[in-house]
């Protein structure tokens, strides 16, 4: 801050002496660029002599620098904006008005803010406001479609309440609103099934598909075409760019969301979160556009549109990622054996979700390698009001013996804090260290 003012008083001065000067003559500007260097001079003299303590350091190694990211997230929602609110201000995400704050790099919301409760409009408007407002200060907001949004778009108003409906006013209304209409058409633009969120920006922007797209190219082409020695060689360039994949050290610095649960023997993991998201596009699409069967009940179950493909269907099937929930209900030994497979496929080494309940705390499992978010927050459950926070650190070591240590070759403490906040306390999940060397330095 004070950097910045410092920065600008020679501007201002200078547009003091420049409005003086033009005053007595005219062609001031070659004359008084001089004036305006040396004022310039003068103030930048000023600031370091004021800063020289820190500015030592970074005038040395300017490109090494700590980075940190800070994540939120927060599970089923149910038509509860009051206890929303009350969950993202202590969590930091919103101030007391609910506007977005910046003091959170991404806000990740896992599904099912629909049902069981009257404030479905208000949340999904207030959603796109918080998008709006993180865009503006560099956050990110991260929506997902929960089972209950996707019962909606069916067909299925099970437990839609019935003052609920009444906020939209007809049942046409409803369909419209959340087909064509403003709720709809954010779920087509805003809302995915899953994502990869990077902790650290040289893995790309969230959803950057894994394994990384070149590689899947060089196993494409190998297969495709080329003599048996083409193959032969291709393979090999594949295999060692798979083994390079592996051995780059940030490569599962990463998270998984998704309402339900990504399954050991779900088809469609990779490349992730694409694939599960070009279906949930797809899917979404054809429910959205079908002329809007009559709800169940009391009509019956309209089910998925005729023209669903196969894997449409297993999208929204119990082993799919909207409905699954065998990370939550399995048993420890074979759940910790799972979970490595689907982490090694993602690209992740922690997956985060809702749709199973515990109504007293975030459940973590197999060393918080599974994290299950839903508490019941909404008054139709009366669960805990809580949310999921990430501390991400990446540190430079400063090591003074050894000046060598700049370049591709630097030496870093990478940092992951994972707690769960409630209204009273904070749950420390998973605190990891670990050193790692690469060149992360520039994002
Ligand atoms: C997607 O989100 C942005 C930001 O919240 C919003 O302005 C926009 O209207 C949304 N898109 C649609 C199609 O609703």
């Amino acid at each position: 801050m004070i950097r910045s003012l410092l920065l600008l008083a020679p501007a201002i001065y200078a547009a003091y002496y420049f409005n003086v000067h033009i005053q007595v003559q005219d062609v001031a500007t070659p004359v008084l660029l001089p004036w305006i260097n040396h004022l310039a001079g003068y103030f930048q003299s000023a600031q370091e002599a004021i800063s020289i303590p820190v500015a030592t350091d970074t005038t040395l190694q300017p490109e090494i620098k700590p980075f940190t990211r800070h994540i939120v997230a927060v599970g089923d929602l149910h038509g509860d904006y009051p206890n929303a609110l009350r969950v993202l201000q202590f969590s930091g995400v919103v101030d007391e008005k609910g506007d977005w704050t910046g003091d959170v790099d991404f806000f990740v919301q896992t599904g099912d803010i629909i049902d069981r409760g009257d404030d479905t409009i208000k949340l999904f408007a207030w959603m796109d406001q918080l998008r709006a407002q993180a865009t503006s200060t560099g956050g990110v907001v991260l929506s997902h479609l929960g089972n209950h949004e996707w019962m909606n778009a069916i067909g299925d108003w099970r437990y839609v309440y019935p003052t609920e409906l009444k906020t939209f006013g007809t049942v046409e209304a409803r369909q419209k609103m959340l087909s064509s209409g403003v709720i709809g058409s954010s779920w087509a633009a805003n809302y995915t099934v899953a994502s990869r969120l990077p902790l650290h920006p040289s893995l790309g922007p969230p959803n950057t598909p894994y394994p990384p797209q070149h590689a899947l190219h060089l196993e494409k082409d190998s297969s495709e075409f080329g003599s048996d020695q083409d193959r032969l060689e291709d393979y090999e360039t594949s295999h060692l760019q798979e083994h390079e994949l592996e051995a780059g050290v940030l490569s599962h610095s990463a998270l998984s969301f998704v309402h339900g649960g990504l399954s050991p023997t779900y088809p469609n993991l990779q490349p992730f979160p694409a694939k599960i998201n070009e279906l949930g596009t797809s899917l979404l699409r054809k429910l959205q556009r079908r002329k809007q069967p009559p709800p169940h009940p009391p009509s019956p179950y309209p089910g998925l549109p005729p023209d669903a493909t196969r894997e449409e269907h297993m999208l929204y099937d119990a082993n799919g990622p909207l409905w699954y929930r065998g990370w939550a209900l399995d048993n420890e030994e074979k759940a910790c054996q799972d979970v490595e497979e689907v982490l090694k496929k993602t690209g992740t080494r922690r997956m985060i979700m809702g749709h199973t309940p515990n109504f007293h705390n975030v459940v973590a499992r197999c060393d918080g390698k599974i994290i299950i978010i839903d508490t019941g927050i909404s008054h139709a459950y009366g669960g805990a009001l809580s949310s999921l926070s990430i501390h991400y650190t990446l540190t430079p070591i400063v090591d003074s013996e050894r000046p060598e240590n700049v370049g591709k070759k630097q030496r870093w403490i990478e940092r992951e804090v994972v707690s769960a906040l409630y209204v009273d306390r904070q749950e420390i999940i998973a605190d990891e260290e670990r050193e790692v060397v690469g060149d992360f330095a520039g994002y």
